[in-house]
C-alpha cells in the first residue's frame, strides 16, 4: 500500500484525487489546497464524492511532508508560477518523498530540460533519494506512448507527425489558455504570448528533440510555425464570445527538420466551436477532439486516440487521462532509482498494474 498526498484539486487534480481514493493499493493520507475556500474541507468533497475520507485539505506543506507519504501527486498549475512550483517540488523531493505529476510540462522530457529547472530538481532528488516523474496526454501520451506504439509497426520511418485536433470551445479557461493563445484578439494586436518567437519551440521542442534522440536522428533545426484564423461571424462558447474579425482558431507546430524537410512535427489545430477555421482539418468521423500520430513509412500508420465519457466532455475526459498518466506510475516511481524519470524509463506493463480491481 503506497501512502499518497494529493497536491491541488483543480481540473486534473480532482481526478487524480478520485483515482487515489478509489484504488485499493493506494492510501490517501493528505491533500493540499491553495484556495481558501477548499482549506478545511474533506478530500471527498473536493472531488465530488459523497463518502467522507477523513482527510482534510490544508495549505501547510510542512505538515503534509511530516506525514511521510511515499508519493505526492503534484497537479498544481505550474507554468504561470514556475519558481514557486520548483521550490515546492524541491522541498518535497529533498524530504525523501517521490513526486508524480502533470505540472510544468517541460518535465515530460527531463533529458531535454534547461539547467534552471534540471539542476535544482536533480539536487533535491539526490538529497532525498527520491524521484520525479511528470506526464500527461499532450504533452505526454501523444508524443511518447502513442508514438512508440505507431513506430513499433514500421520497418522504416520517413517522418512522424503528432497532431492534436481539438475544439477548445467548451474549455472554460479564458484567463490562462484563452489569453495565452490570443482567442478574441484582433489582427493588429500584439502576437499572442504562446506564439511569440521561440515560445512554441520552448513548449514543444523538447518533445521533438526527445523523439529525435530516441530515433537516433540528428536534426538540423527545430523551428516553429503559426497561423491565426479570424472569424467573420460572432462565435459564442464556454471559453468566451468572439466578435467578428477576432481570433477564433489557431494552427501551430514545432518542426524538427533535416535540411529543409520536417521529419518530426508536433502540430495543434485548435478552434473555438466547429464553425471556426472551416478549411482546416477536422477530427475524423465527426469526433470532437482527437490526438493522432501519423508515420509516413513502411507501411504508413495513422493512430487516432479519442476519449469519451458518459458524463464528462472530451476536454474533461482529457483531464482524467492526464491524471491517469501520473497516478498509474506511482507504484513504479516509488521504487525507482533517485532522479528525474522519463516515460521511456518505465516498463509499459508497470503502468497497468493495479488498474483493474
Ligand atoms: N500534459 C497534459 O496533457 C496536461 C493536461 C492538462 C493539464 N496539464 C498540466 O497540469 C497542471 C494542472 O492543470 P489544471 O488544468 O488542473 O490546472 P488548474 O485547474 O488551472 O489549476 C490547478 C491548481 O493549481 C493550484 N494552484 C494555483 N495557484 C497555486 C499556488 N500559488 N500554490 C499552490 N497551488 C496553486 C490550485 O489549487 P487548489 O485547487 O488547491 O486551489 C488549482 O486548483 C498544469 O501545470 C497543466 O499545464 C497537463
Amino acid at each position: 500500500m503506497r501512502r499518497v498526498v494529493q497536491f491541488s484539486t483543480g481540473n486534473v487534480g480532482q481526478h487524480s484525487l478520485r483515482a487515489v481514493i478509489g484504488r485499493p493499493d493506494l492510501e490517501l493520507v493528505g491533500v493540499h489546497a491553495a484556495s481558501p475556500d477548499k482549506i478545511g474541507r474533506d478530500a471527498a468533497q473536493l472531488c465530488g464524492l459523497t463518502e467522507p475520507t477523513g482527510v482534510i485539505a490544508t495549505d501547510d506543506l510542512d505538515a503534509l511532508i511530516a506525514l511521510r507519504p511515499d508519493c505526492v501527486v503534484y497537479t498544481a498549475l505550474g507554468e504561470t508560477r514556475p519558481m514557486e512550483a520548483l521550490e515546492q517540488m524541491s522541498r518535497i523531493l529533498a524530504a525523501g518523498i517521490n513526486i508524480v505529476g502533470t505540472s510544468m510540462v517541460w518535465l515530460v522530457t527531463p533529458r531535454q530540460l534547461d539547467d534552471w529547472l534540471r539542476v535544482p530538481l536533480e539536487k533535491a532528488c539526490a538529497q532525498g533519494n527520491s524521484s520525479l516523474y511528470v506526464n500527461g496526454i499532450d504533452p505526454g501520451y501523444s508524443g511518447d506512448t502513442a508514438v512508440h506504439a505507431a513506430l513499433s509497426l514500421v520497418t522504416r520511418a520517413e517522418s512522424v507527425t503528432i497532431k492534436e485536433v481539438f475544439d477548445y470551445g467548451n474549455y472554460d479557461d479564458a484567463e490562462y489558455t484563452g489569453a495565452a493563445m490570443g482567442f478574441g484578439t484582433a489582427p493588429d494586436d500584439d502576437l499572442p504570448m504562446a506564439f511569440q518567437p521561440g515560445v512554441i519551440v520552448a513548449m514543444f521542442g523538447g518533445l521533438v528533440r526527445n523523439l529525435a534522440a530516441a530515433l537516433g536522428v540528428e536534426l538540423d533545426d527545430v523551428r516553429q510555425r503559426f497561423e491565426p484564423w479570424y472569424t467573420p461571424e460572432r462565435i459564442e462558447c464556454a471559453m468566451m464570445t468572439v466578435e467578428p474579425g477576432r481570433l477564433a482558431g489557431v494552427r501551430f507546430a514545432a518542426e524538427g527538420v533535416r535540411g529543409d524537410r520536417p521529419v518530426i512535427t508536433v502540430e495543434h489545430t485548435t478552434r473555438l466551436t466547429p464553425a471556426a477555421a472551416p478549411d482546416w482539418e477536422y477530427p475524423p468521423n465527426g469526433l470532437d477532439g482527437v490526438h493522432m500520430v501519423i508515420v509516413e513509412g513502411e507501411p504508413r500508420i495513422e493512430l487516432t486516440t479519442h476519449l469519451s465519457h458518459p458524463v464528462l466532455d472530451v476536454t474533461e475526459a482529457g483531464c482524467v487521462s492526464t491524471a491517469a498518466r501520473a497516478v498509474n506510475a506511482i507504484d513504479w516511481v516509488c521504487d525507482a532509482p533517485a532522479g528525474l524519470i522519463a516515460l521511456e524509463d518505465i516498463p509499459p506493463t508497470a503502468m497497468i498494474r493495479g488498474l483493474m480491481w
